[in-house]
């Protein structure tokens, strides 16, 4: 039986009494009745793009990213694109609604956010699991309140009938989901009709081309962890939920004091490479928005759940370590995408003595999100520096302000 328990707490962020309680209560629970055996690495993501926005978007994600398009299923609402590395790594499911006028509850969840509902079909919506025994995992969740859709929902979602989807959470509003899959099987989503959609495999070659003549495709590896920003009285709540939907444990979290913030993270207790199972980090802020005039510190952590609502902010990328035409990687990667066209929020910051850098691109145009990239250098096994973490959160805090700015002019 596997132990969740074995990892020494790592960080300086205190939790509440409850908190500790419960993380060793539930992590037993979850150890004993075999449910950690049972559910092994995250398979796929899945991300919801507004209408006509998926070429871009793939576009986008084929220069950013190792991933590669492979086949999109056509169902009657949705094109679901198929993006892969390889069977080690999870799959991208980037999911476009075809008719602008659709609504359904992933757009409500994001259409009360003043920003989040100017895209309100743009969102990350949770990941996939690969489980043995899927039948057993359900019961065993639903005996401790874990909510589902129904079959006759998951059809009208139009999302992949071979697998069972936890509802939205209501600290994060992701969705998760398990399927059944030998490891010696392929990926295969039980959805639509497959077809080989040629704009967007146009689109994929393009940037393929771009990636290969400047050895990018060398140089990007696969997701290195997923970053959920939730309300700053949910940070517990939500940490603890995730262990009780997952396998994960908890690794650890760091106090970020001047941005008002901590980083919590969370890591797969069965894969100890992120890029065969990311780690799945929780921002969110040290005090609740109605005593920041009070506090003196900015809050752009809880200035962005406002704003879009809880929900993903990033998807980071590791950077092979090393350099290349003389300039560390990820440096190399960064100049070479920004004279593609892409921006990013600040300079590559860290060092090399303090074991990693790291950089925030701007939020895609097409998902809201942001893709990090990290370097780490030799055996260092962090997330982050604080230092890092700090400047990072405040270059995304600036260029939140300035969105809430344009939203508030064009409101009615
Ligand atoms: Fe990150």
């Amino acid at each position: 039986m596997t132990n969740s328990l074995i990892h020494p707490k790592q960080g300086d962020k205190e939790n509440s009494s409850w908190f500790n309680e419960f993380l060793i209560k539930l992590l037993e629970d979850r150890d004993r009745i075999g449910l950690t055996d049972m559910i092994h690495q995250i398979d796929a993501l899945m991300i919801t793009v507004e209408p006509g926005c998926s070429i871009a978007y793939i576009k986008e994600l084929s220069l950013m990213t190792p991933y590669h398009y492979l086949v999109t299923l056509e169902s009657e609402t949705h094109w679901t694109h198929i993006l892969r590395i390889d069977m080690r790594s999870p799959d991208i499911l980037v999911r476009e609604v075809r008719d602008p006028n659709l609504s359904g509850i992933f757009r409500s969840l994001n259409e009360v956010y003043p920003i989040g509902a100017h895209k309100p079909n743009s969102r990350y919506m949770g990941e996939i699991f690969n489980v043995t025994n899927l039948h057993e995992v359900v019961e065993l969740q639903r005996a401790r309140e874990i909510r589902f859709f129904n079959q006759d929902q998951i059809r009208k979602l139009e999302l992949p009938g071979n697998m069972a989807i936890v509802k939205p959470s209501p600290y994060t509003h992701n969705v998760l989901a398990y399927w059944e899959r030998p490891e010696t099987e392929l990926r295969i989503y039980a959805l639509g009709t497959s077809i080989i959609h040629n704009e967007v495999n146009k689109a994929y070659i393009e940037a393929k081309n771009i990636q290969a003549k400047f050895g990018l495709d060398q140089l990007i590896l696969p997701v290195d962890h997923l970053a959920t920003r939730v309300y700053s009285q949910n940070r517990e709540a939500a940490i603890l939920e995730y262990l009780t939907l997952s396998s994960y444990y908890y690794w650890g979290s760091y106090n970020i004091e001047d941005q008002n913030s901590s980083t919590n993270v969370t890591k797969s207790i069965h894969y100890p490479d992120e890029s065969h199972s990311p780690a799945k980090v929780f921002t969110a802020a040290n005090h609740p928005y109605f005593v920041n005039h009070i506090v003196g510190l900015p809050s752009p952590t809880e200035n962005f759940v406002r704003n879009y609502g809880p929900r993903l902010h990033h998807i980071a990328l590791s950077v092979a370590d090393g350099e290349t035409k003389g300039i560390e990687n990820i440096d190399y990667v960064v100049d070479t995408i920004r004279a593609e066209g892409k921006d990013f929020l600040l300079d590559v910051i860290g060092s090399k003595e303090e074991g990693l850098k790291q950089i925030f691109s701007s939020a895609s145009e097409h998902s809201s999100l942001i893709i990090e990239y990290v370097q780490r250098y030799g055996d260092f096994e962090g997330f982050f520096t604080k230092d890092n973490v700090a400047s990072l959160t405040k270059a995304a805090g600036v260029e939140e302000n300035l969105k809430m700015l344009q939203a508030e002019a064009t409101e009615q």
